[in-house]
């Protein structure tokens, strides 16, 4: 069974005072939550602990947006798995775009932080997806099917979630068109040994067009930039009809 996923994923926004008062307005949101959908925050590492305390016994599963392969040394600015899971996070998201844009992220490091998430016992979600120009060039199946291939060499299919984040949507209101998102995603459902693969999308997800996206067949959930701040809009998003 594939399992709905919906991640917040809160980039470099939100101190720990910004973060209580998400959750105050937050929580409520969540009483009306149909059942078997999973919610995951995944805000920066300050905030992890204080939301780990106050999300205890809830509905909401944690997750952190990088994770080092090694598990200790010098690699400063980095962070590693026991770091994470000693704060109770489940969930780390790997590989995206703005990781591999300015961060020097290759399809090489991108592996071995998948290999280390799953080796500390984390849900990785993998991000993938093109740029405007690539699409334009017509190379979107290639990208995304190179991608999909060098990041999952040696990694177990049984515990990972993969986002398809097609670059030129994120952050710029330029929503992919829901049935080319379920086309994309179907061809990366094609790529894996496992059918059970949860497969998000994530680029501009809107409370206007939440209902749309999570209509589609091979849409598992979403990943959620923007929108996730706010907890109206993530409110609706995860109460999607
Ligand atoms: P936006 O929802 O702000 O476009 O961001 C998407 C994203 O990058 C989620 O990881």
């Amino acid at each position: 069974m594939r399992k709905i996923v919906i991640a917040g994923n809160w980039k470099m926004y939100k101190t720990q005072a910004e973060t209580q008062e998400f959750l105050l307005g937050f929580l409520p949101y969540l009483e009306e939550r149909p059942q078997g959908r999973e919610v995951v925050l995944c805000p920066p590492f300050t905030d992890l602990n204080l939301l780990s305390k106050s999300l205890h016994g809830s509905l909401i599963q944690l997750g952190a947006q990088n994770i080092h392969w090694e598990e200790y040394g010098a690699y400063t600015g980095e962070i590693s798995g026991p770091m994470l899971t000693e704060v109770g996070v489940r969930y780390v998201i790997v590989g995206h775009s703005e990781r591999r844009q300015y961060f020097s992220e290759t399809d090489a490091t991108v592996n071995l932080r998948l290999q280390a998430a799953q080796r500390y016992g984390l849900t990785p979600i993998l991000c993938v997806g093109e740029t405007k120009q690539e699409r334009d060039a017509g190379e979107t199946e290639a990208v995304i099917t190179s991608q999909i291939q060098k990041g999952l060499i040696d990694i177990d299919q049984d515990n990972l979630v993969i986002a398809y984040e097609p670059i030129w949507a994120i952050g710029t209101g330029d929503t992919c068109e829901a049935t080319e998102a379920n086309r994309v995603i179907s061809l990366i459902r094609s790529l894996l040994s496992n059918p059970n693969v949860s497969i998000q999308y994530g680029g501009s997800v809107k409370p206007n067009n939440i209902d749309e996206i999570m209509a589609q067949p091979e849409i598992d959930g979403v990943l959620v930039g923007g929108a996730s701040l706010e907890p109206a809009s993530f409110g609706r998003i995860v109460n999607y009809h």
